[in-house]
């Protein structure tokens, strides 16, 4: 392994404990770059047994984007059920954790609904919600990005799809939070009891909380998500009340803070790099390659799991039912076998056939909406923010996993009003 991988891991694995070897290269330090790990593990052990993980048992970890599409498009071998993530669910969240061939049925039901023309029509509204988180800093000069714009939008974004007040906005991201990282909001690392016992609190709460807005819903219909969930049929049959949960439970955690990161990782990159923002503010043309080429450089989701369910082997190392297969999306993305100038970001890339957004059967169900979120946001921003820089001698810090940012201060230059 390089010099590169091991200096990672091991600054990670002291600072942070996140285990041992290679898991622990997956800590902040390498979520701040990992560009440079990704390289050095696709030239070295593209695919990576690992006998140690920090959770327990045996896994294998992949980054050559061949290698990643083989596991992604075989859920029949490598699930995503319930094994391969635990958010303290009590079902399998819906669709994520259900495999072929009953997956295909909910999918049908929803994909409809986040089909891109829907997703289109909401541009006026999701502009609006952006424009009123930058009037409330316009006028300072600098803002924290990641509480007063990153976080917020996306979950006010959300509850507007869901027809539920913005006086929810902090329930919501009590919700997120304490199932994505209660290490953060416990101080206490990921797995201990206390982390794990604040998770569990908050998962049956968010079951309780749907269940509750869903009782109103029954007695009274409103053009909104839920509404149509309570009268959706595929094939026939009704969505369950359970269902609707599980499909809730799964929002909350794959849509607000994946857009919270891909929002940080590209504001960060646009920051460091007044030549690509200059493109965008001169031609917004530009935007939409410009959303697809940093989803591709940065990847803010770098990884998803799956759990091997049958005997196989990838290129070669045999993976046993049981094992943990870590998919690294990230590194697809920057393989040099699928993208020559992979480590160029190019906003006039045409061909760009990244999977931020997975592969496969679990390949996100919100793509179009995400689009239409960091398009809006990348828009009015430079429209009313052309000029801006990290707050002099801050170094961001990232967060493992998922690439946000929680503290992000920045200094800028509003355009003339
Ligand atoms: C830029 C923002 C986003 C990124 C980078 C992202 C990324 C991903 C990725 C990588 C997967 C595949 C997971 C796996 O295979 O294990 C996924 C699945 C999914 N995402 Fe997203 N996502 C984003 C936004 C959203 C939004 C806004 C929603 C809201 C509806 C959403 C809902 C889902 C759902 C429901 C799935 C599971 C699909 C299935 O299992 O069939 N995502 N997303």
């Amino acid at each position: 392994m390089s010099e590169t991988l091991e200096n990672t891991e091991a600054e990670a694995a002291e600072q942070d404990g996140y285990g041992s070897g290679a898991m622990a290269a997956m800590g902040p330090e390498m979520a701040a770059d990992p560009q440079p790990v990704w390289k050095a593990l696709r030239d070295e052990t593209p695919v990576l047994p690992i006998d140690d993980l920090p959770m327990g048992g045996r896994g294998v970890l992949l980054t050559r984007k061949e290698d990643i599409m083989e596991a992604l498009r075989h859920p029949e071998i490598y699930s995503s059920n319930m094994d391969a993530v635990d958010l303290k669910n009590k079902r399998p969240m819906i669709p994520l954790q259900i495999d072929p061939p009953e997956h295909k049925k909910f999918r049908k039901l929803l994909d409809p609904i986040f089909a891109p023309r829907k997703m289109q029509a909401m541009d006026d509204e999701v502009a609006t919600l952006v424009n009123r988180l930058i009037d409330r800093f316009i006028d300072d000069g600098q803002v924290d990005f990641a509480k007063q714009f990153s976080i917020p939008f996306p979950s006010e974004v959300f509850l507007t799809l869901l027809g539920l007040p913005l006086e929810e906005l902090e329930t919501f991201l009590t919700m997120k939070d304490g199932i994505i990282r209660p290490d953060h909001v416990t101080g206490r690392r990921y797995g201990t009891k206390t982390a794990s016992e604040y998770q569990q609190k908050i998962a049956d709460s968010v079951y309780d909380y749907f269940d509750h807005v869903l009782d109103e819903r029954e007695v009274e219909r409103r053009d909104d998500l839920l509404s149509h969930f309570l009268d959706a049929e595929v094939d026939g049959d009704r969505l369950t009340r359970e269902d609707i949960l599980d499909i809730c439970f799964l929002f909350l955690i794959a849509g607000l803070d994946t857009v919270t990161a891909t929002l940080d990782c590209m504001f960060a990159f646009l920051a460091r790099h007044p030549e690509h923002r200059r493109q965008l503010v001169e031609d917004p043309s530009l935007i939409p390659n410009a959303v697809e080429e940093l989803l591709r450089w940065e990847t803010p989701v770098m990884g998803i799991a799956r759990v091997a369910v049958a005997e196989s082997e990838i290129s070669g190392c045999p993976v046993h039912p049981g094992d943990q297969v870590m998919v690294m999306i990230g590194s697809a993305n920057t393989d040099e076998a699928e993208f020559p100038d992979g480590d160029v970001v190019r906003f006039d890339r045409d061909v760009n056939p990244h999977i931020a957004f997975g592969g496969g059967i679990h390949r996100c169900l919100g793509s179009h909406l995400a689009r239409l979120e960091l398009r809006v946001a990348l828009r009015e921003w430079h429209k009313r923010i052309p000029d801006y820089e990290i707050e002099p001698g801050h170094t961001l810090t990232y967060t493992p996993g998922i690439r946000s940012i929680d503290h992000f201060p920045m200094r800028f230059t509003a355009s003339p009003a």
